[in-house]
């Protein structure tokens, strides 16, 4: 029998119940230091009959911050905030991983520390304006980075792993996606460096491959997850050399013994698909999660096909808490309020119905 959503399957040590996943979500919603507080715990124990959930973006050091609002992993207290939304969603079913994330240049000195420019790979402005808490903010010039600092940085991706462990979640997902840190060391629209961190695809792959060692070796590379968005252009990205930057980098991947990879398929705003994924999936050759833009039909195609091994859920996840009940039965799914996405109280968060409500 062809395999489909509602069929179980192993990721690293789990065994999920199911192949829907929800997608990370930034929703702005932490209390002041970035401390997940109860609302948030309610949102998630709500969505827990998810296979997987995959937290919302969650900065691992000051410098990582590029947004107000958003939970952070780098403190005492934001561990306790987390371990209250991981232990409800335990008690209810349910499996979480939290994203581990740095967004470089996609912040403004308003967010940073004394005000200093954010950090990139290159001294590279994006074009767009940054979200503060004084509204919109044309983005600045980013500090390019010493290599002498990458080291830090990566300490730092360690600490948030460990941090995340401590406070109950089942692993961790690298955020190497959707034009943050990462992402841009990795694509050459952003990336311009001459020394061991830039041109070859080796070298734009050393941050993400130095970053995946050293969480690997810290919390084990079962419980370790990887995102990418390979062509996608949110937030001012580009790469001369898409899909062999990608395969290259799924083909790196393999070699950990990964939890799954997580794969951005298209351009999150405009949904365009140009590249091969069926290439970076049998690179990677692991378990693979698909997602952008899928609905129920779709996905039960990609698994049906092998083309994915699992699908993850964004929008439909913020409007249906019971998204999973919703896709077994064929039922209506709510509509998302996209005026609600970003930031505010329950409204929008946790009050989406639920079934026979
Ligand atoms: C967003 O804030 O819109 C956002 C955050 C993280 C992502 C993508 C989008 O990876």
């Amino acid at each position: 029998m062809a395999v489909d959503l509602f069929a179980p399957v192993t990721v690293g040590r789990l065994t999920l119940p199911n192949r829907i996943v929800m997608a990370p979500l930034t929703r702005n919603r932490a209390a002041a230091g970035g401390v997940p507080q109860a609302m948030n715990v309610e949102y998630y124990r709500q969505r827990a009959s998810a296979g997987l959930i995959v937290s919302e973006a969650s900065p691992i050091s000051p410098q990582g911050i590029g947004y107000p609002g958003t939970p952070c992993i780098y403190s005492a207290a934001q561990v306790a905030g987390w371990r209250e939304v991981v232990a409800a969603v335990h008690a209810a079913g349910g499996h979480i991983f939290l994203q581990l994330w740095h967004v470089g240049r996609i912040s403004h000195p308003s967010l940073q520390a004394d005000g200093q420019p954010p950090v990139a790979p290159s001294a590279i402005r994006p074009a767009g304006e940054a979200i503060t808490h004084e509204g919109m903010q044309p983005f600045v010039t980013p500090r390019a980075l010493a290599a002498e600092e990458l080291p830090e940085i990566v300490q730092h991706y360690v600490r948030a792993s460990r941090n995340a462990l401590e406070a109950g979640f089942d692993g961790v997902e690298i955020h190497a996606a959707n034009g943050y840190l990462i992402d841009q060391f990795l694509r050459d629209g952003s990336n311009r460096r001459t020394d061991a961190y830039g041109g070859s695809l080796e070298n734009r792959s050393r941050l993400l491959q130095e970053i995946t060692t050293a969480v690997c070796a810290a919390v084990g590379a079962d419980r370790v997850g990887v995102r990418l968005s390979p062509e996608n252009s949110f937030n001012d990205m580009h790469d001369s050399t898409a899909q062999q930057t990608f395969n290259h980098v799924a083909g790196l991947l393999a070699d950990f013994g990964l939890a799954y990879l997580h794969v951005v398929e298209g351009d999150m705003m405009s949904g365009e698909r140009q590249l091969d994924y069926g290439a970076i999936r049998n690179r990677f050759g692991g378990i693979y999660m698909a997602n952008c833009k899928y609905d129920l039909v779709r996905a039960q195609q990609a698994l049906q096909s092998g083309a994915a091994d699992l699908v993850s859920f964004g929008a439909l996840y913020i409007a249906n808490p019971d998204l999973v009940e919703r896709f077994r039965q064929g039922a209506v799914l709510n509509a998302p309020d996209p005026e609600t996405f970003y930031g505010g109280d329950e409204h929008g968060y946790t009050d989406y119905p639920f079934l026979d409500n």
